[in-house]
């Protein structure tokens, strides 16, 4: 390896610049702390990823808070409730009468331009196409980034990293394999997903358990649907014709839902397997996970965004006490405090998969067990505030 040609530093580096390092980058930078943000793909790549948009109120709250939320609150749209159905009964919840709560349906790529555009307007530095990026000296009082950009080798020495490069980045492979602990369940099934230019089957989402499998029914605006079933792990996407997947569909959600269908072209057609997965702990040294570099929810609980947003809350409000007070005691506790959230939203998460999906494994007593768990659900207002406050968020 050449030694780095160009040499500079920050307080914080942040590896990735999807949702959490962008919105960790927009947030220090509006307190004065300096940041640079190395992401491995170029712009319009990671602006040309599809994810799913359900935002709790603490993400819509931390996006305002960080100048990011003028676009949202034009184009998102807010929901007071969320269906769901199993063999056909579908039933409301409605999150609004239950705790007095709603979510914002808003794309996450919207989000991530949003935070783009707006780390244009600071000024933030931001490479991209950054290749074979690693980590030094994290167990030390003074980290450094090493990488190639443009053909050069540069070096970014910093006070902090953040590790914001998702499931397959390089942070937390950083922390020794005598310390990471990692916890993990991986799914008998995927998620088919169709993107089309077609108005939404209902003006809130459905999520519908049925003896042929998961169906969910989402949009990213009033003219463009997401839908989603669940499909056997060696299913291949090439398998599926659109009139193949809308007429499965059809079969898995209501009847009066199927009946209202405006089904259209796939603009995007694509297979998602599902995991749930937490890496302890969130901190080594001078190293700070967030976000799904730290842990993978399967998306039938829409927490992934939700919980990089308050992986980023808690990182950043550790940092600016640091900065700004002398105080490193947010920074000490970051790992238990950010994961004590994550593990709530992974049992949420895990409890929504299974009650909905079907296992290949699955008993006529486990079916029985998930009839009954809907039933209750069904019958029961404590029941339904208890999915309802895990749905739109629990607190910071
Ligand atoms: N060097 C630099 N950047 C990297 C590296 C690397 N070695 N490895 C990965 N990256 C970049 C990826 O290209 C990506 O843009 O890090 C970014 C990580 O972004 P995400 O995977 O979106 O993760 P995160 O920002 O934590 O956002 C979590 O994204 O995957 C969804 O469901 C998830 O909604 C959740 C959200
Ligand atoms: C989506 O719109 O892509 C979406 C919404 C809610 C989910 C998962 C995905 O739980």
């Amino acid at each position: 390896m050449n030694s780095p040609s160009i040499s500079q530093s920050t307080q914080v580096a942040i590896v990735g610049g999807g949702p959490s390092g962008l919105l960790l980058g927009q947030l220090l930078a509006r307190d004065g702390i300096d940041n640079v943000v190395l992401e491995r793909r170029s712009r319009e790549y990671v602006l040309g990823r599809i994810r799913a948009g359900v935002l709790e109120q603490g993400t819509v709250d931390l996006l305002r808070g960080a100048g990011v939320g003028e676009r949202m609150d034009t184009e998102g749209m807010v929901h007071e409730g969320v269906g769901l159905a199993s063999e056909n009964r579908g039933f409301r919840i409605d999150f609004r009468a239950l705790i007095d709560a709603s979510v914002m349906v808003y794309g996450q790529t919207e989000v991530t331009r949003d935070l783009y555009q707006a780390r244009d307007v600071i000024g933030g530095e931001t490479h991209h196409e950054v290749e074979n990026l690693r980590i030094l000296d994290v167990d030390g009082t003074r980290p450094s980034l090493e990488f190639e950009l443009d053909g050069k080798t540069r070096s970014l020495q910093c006070d902090f990293v953040a590790g914001c490069d998702g499931f397959h980045g390089v942070s937390r492979g950083t922390i020794p394999t005598d310390v990471l602990r990692e916890y993990e369940r991986v799914y008998p099934f995927g998620w088919l997903g169709v993107l089309s230019q077609t108005p939404p089957v209902d003006d809130e989402l459905i999520y519908a358990g049925h003896e042929r499998g998961f169906a969910l029914c989402s949009m990213r605006r009033s003219d463009l649907s997401r839908y989603y079933i669940q499909v056997p792990l060696e299913d291949r996407v090439e398998q599926w014709s659109d009139d193949a997947f809308w007429n499965e569909l059809r079969r898995r959600i209501p009847a009066e839902a199927a009946e209202r269908l405006v089904t259209g072209p796939s603009i995007e057609k694509s297979i998602a397997p599902l995991r749930s997965y937490v890496a302890e702990p969130m901190h080594w040294g001078r190293l700070f996970l967030c976000g799904d570099a730290a842990h993978i929810v399967p998306p039938t609980g829409a927490k992934g965004l939700n919980l990089a947003a308050s992986d980023v809350y808690y990182l950043w409000q550790a940092l600016r006490r640091h900065y700004h007070d002398g105080d490193a005691s947010g920074l000490e506790t970051y790992s238990d405090t950010a994961l004590a959230r994550v593990w709530k939203a992974e049992r949420f998460s895990w409890s929504m998969t299974r009650l909905l999906h079907r296992f290949p494994e699955q008993t006529a007593f486990d079916l029985r067990m998930m009839r009954a768990e809907m039933d209750y659900l069904m019958s029961s207002v404590a029941a339904q505030s208890a999915l309802a406050e895990n749905y739109v968020g629990l607190p910071y």
